[in-house]
């Protein structure tokens, strides 16, 4: 049986971006093969967190996960630092990896962009990122496009363990959307959507209310031919606005292009509008009868368990071929 892992960050504003890029697979797969979701808690401690936010925004995603279509029956959901395989075995690969490909990675690079020194966590971010994937065994790794770089370093490394120990990890693979890999800025087409950016207008959050949906669209930027045409590199802008329209309407980007030849920016963005809000509604209905709710406990208490089973068999293959005692 095939699986496959992926985990999104507690760090609030869940955006239509994560939704695209990786929340509507998680969901797509768990019909196709074994499915394991983590919220990543220890990955957003590489940045300074209120811990109080933090667990509040734990449970939040817990509850979105929920609230976009996972189900408990047939995906392992659980938080990150409830499985203490996760920050042992990122130990391990920290000393079967290099500083130098560490810091070829783009995501440190722009992060700690600009600064003399950048948090040890952000530079070995990658690393607790590969061993969330390899404790699991995941042929498949569904993600937006900006973490491929990551799997691929995760794919590096377990290559060389396998080379140097002998088989032990699976090699996973990057799985990508077709359309909407990479959901970009409303207010800036070439920077991509994102949780931290500080115009709230640049993305459109998950939780966000109708109108504050309608204004982020009314106000995204787009180009002054008026054409309504997909084309990443010449308009950027309106390619963002049709990838999000074909997603969540459901119809191929060609049809929407047909459907309006002729008109305006403002009715494409008027009727985006609506189909966006028409998602969201359902989204946040379950949400908000999920959050407050002992099941969403018994849910994680109940993944963990089964995540704690997979990883400890993991780590004692791990820890034997490279000579950790077992007493
Ligand atoms: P995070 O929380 O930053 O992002 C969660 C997921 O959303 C995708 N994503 C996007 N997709 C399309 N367009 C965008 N603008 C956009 N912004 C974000 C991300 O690619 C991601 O899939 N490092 C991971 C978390 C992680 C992880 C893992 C993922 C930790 N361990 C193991 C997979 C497997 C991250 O960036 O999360």
């Amino acid at each position: 049986m095939k699986r496959a892992f992926s985990g999104v960050q507690p760090t609030g504003n869940i955006h239509i971006g994560n939704y695209i890029g990786a929340l509507k697979q998680f969901v797509q797969l768990q019909n196709e093969m074994e499915t394991v979701y983590c919220i990543v808690d220890l990955h957003s401690i590489t940045v300074p967190q209120n811990p109080k936010e933090l667990q509040e925004h734990t449970l939040d995603v817990a509850a979105l996960y929920l609230s976009v279509g996972l189900d408990p029956k047939k995906s392992i959901i659980f938080v990150q630092s409830t499985v203490p395989a996760h920050a042992e075995l990122a130990w391990i690969l920290t000393c079967n990896s290099y500083t130098g490909e560490l810091s070829r990675m783009i995501q440190f690079k722009d992060k700690s962009k600009e600064k003399e020194s950048a948090p040890t966590g952000l530079f070995t971010y990658p690393l607790l990122m590969a061993a969330d994937i390899l404790l699991y065994d995941a042929q498949y790794v569904p993600v937006g496009n900006d973490q491929k770089q990551h799997i691929e370093l995760t794919r590096d490394l377990a290559e060389r363990f396998n080379n140097k120990y002998g088989d032990t990890f699976v090699v996973p693979e990057y799985k990508g959307t077709k359309v909407g890999a990479r959901i970009m800025a409303l207010d800036d087409p070439t920077n991509k959507m994102s949780k931290s950016a500080e115009n709230e207008h640049s993305r459109i959050s998950l939780l966000d209310t109708p109108s504050k949906v309608k204004k982020s669209i009314m106000r995204a930027t787009t180009d002054s031919d008026n054409e309504i045409r997909f084309d990443e590199e010449n308009k950027p802008g309106i390619s963002n606005l049709l990838a999000i329209y074909s997603v969540f309407s459901g119809l191929d980007i060609k049809e929407i292009e047909r459907k309006y030849a002729g008109c305006g920016y403002g009715q494409l963005k008027k009727d985006l509008v609506e189909v966006v809000n028409d998602s969201l509604v359902d989204i946040q209905k379950k949400y908000f009868e999920i959050r407050k709710s002992d099941e969403l406990l018994e849910i994680l208490r109940e993944g963990t368990k089964k995540a704690q089973n997979i990883s400890e068999e993991t780590m004692i293959r791990v820890k034997e071929k490279i000579g950790l005692v077992r007493l």
